[in-house]
């Protein structure tokens, strides 16, 4: 006769998963005698078989019963053991998942793209690692000449620098497509500079507009569009200061009125000063001759700028060194949400 009671009470006794386990098998394995009973079924006169076979089941079905509750409250007590040696505590709260910040260079970036998108232009992009002929050559810089100096940079060898401006891409476009030729670059340049407002690298935009009949006043046009665009104002009184550019002529300074009060810039004809704000100028005859555009035919403008001094007036930034230190608590302070970039698709289209 099977002892149904001591099965159920081994079951019960089992102090491990092991243990349950060891007991499972001695119950209802190979050799127990459940196993052995259910084997005699077969021999017996039918009545008899069924009596016996339902006894057997109800055996078999308490103790699988039994298994399962002893199983899982053995789960229980391991879960609990673990929680005990290695405790969690429940009572710090959750923060959720932290999301990261857009850089406020790329944010300004992507405005910029979005504006001059919609005037028409397309990006263009060159290396930073770059020649003589394009950083300065091509763009009527004499080897001698004394404009080198304010760029002074790092050479890699006699002929390859990191590129001190995105002029040199004006270069590069116009080398690849000729004229007419509507682009923006933008990118990292190098040079030997380092305090609050200068980085040895920093990034510039470049702009560049070749054409039949484009004007001073065209340029004049495009730059007071985007000013408006980018500081989100309808007012913004502009004055071109003449300067020397060796590759624009004329060149010029393009100042902005306005007034810089704990860190807020406020643009408008009551400002107490003209902030320098770009460069820019038609493009020099001789540009042009050297990348086989005959001046004769086409003229146009080109204009540059630094992208840091952009975001630093329009979003209040102090210190440029910052921008580049990737402190997180800097970039949670001056950083954008994802929701805030419009989207590249929107703006320009990459050549
Ligand atoms: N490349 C100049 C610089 O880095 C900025 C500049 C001035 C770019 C005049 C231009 C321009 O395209 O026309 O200082």
């Amino acid at each position: 006769m099977i002892d149904k009671n001591k099965l159920l009470a081994a079951i019960e006794a089992a102090g491990t998963l092991k243990d349950l386990e060891a007991a499972r098998v001695a119950a209802l394995g190979k050799s127990s005698e459940l196993a052995a009973a259910l084997k005699t079924l077969g021999a017996m006169p039918e009545v008899e078989r069924k009596a016996r076979g339902a006894e057997l089941n109800v055996i078999r079905e308490a103790v699988e019963a039994a298994i399962e509750a002893r199983k899982s409250s053995l789960e229980s007590v391991e879960i609990n053991a673990k929680l005990a040696a290695n405790p969690a505590d429940v009572s710090l709260s959750y923060e959720g998942a932290r999301r990261g910040k857009i850089h406020p260079l790329s944010q300004v970036q992507d405005e910029l793209v979005q504006i001059f998108g919609r005037m028409g232009f397309k990006m263009a992009e060159g290396p930073d690692i770059e020649d003589d002929w394009h950083n300065f050559g091509a763009l009527n810089f004499t080897p001698e000449h004394p404009a080198r100096d304010s760029q002074a940079t790092f050479f890699i060898d006699a002929d390859h620098l990191l590129r001190t401006q995105t002029s040199d891409v004006q270069i590069r476009a116009m080398e690849e497509n000729g004229a007419p030729i509507k682009i923006i670059t933008m990118g990292r340049v190098y040079r030997c500079d380092w305090d609050a407002t200068h980085c040895p690298m920093f990034h510039q935009i470049e702009g560049l507009y070749i054409g039949e009949k484009v004007s001073m006043a065209n340029l004049k046009g495009c730059l007071e569009d985007f000013l408006k665009a980018f500081f989100e104002t309808d007012d913004v009184p502009m004055k071109l200061r003449p300067h020397y550019f060796p590759f624009t002529e004329p060149s010029v300074e393009v100042d902005i009125r306005c007034t810089i009060e704990n860190g807020e810039l406020k643009i408008g004809p009551n400002g107490k000063r003209w902030l320098e704000i770009l460069g820019a100028g038609m493009v020099h005859p001789q540009v042009l001759r050297n990348v086989g555009v005959d001046p004769e035919k086409y003229q146009g403008f080109a204009f540059g700028t630094g992208i840091e001094r952009l975001a630093m007036l329009k979003y209040g930034i102090p210190d440029m060194r910052k921008m580049f230190e990737g402190d997180a608590r800097w970039l949670s302070y001056y950083g954008f949400d994802a929701g805030d970039v419009p989207t590249l698709a929107a703006g320009l289209s990459r050549r």
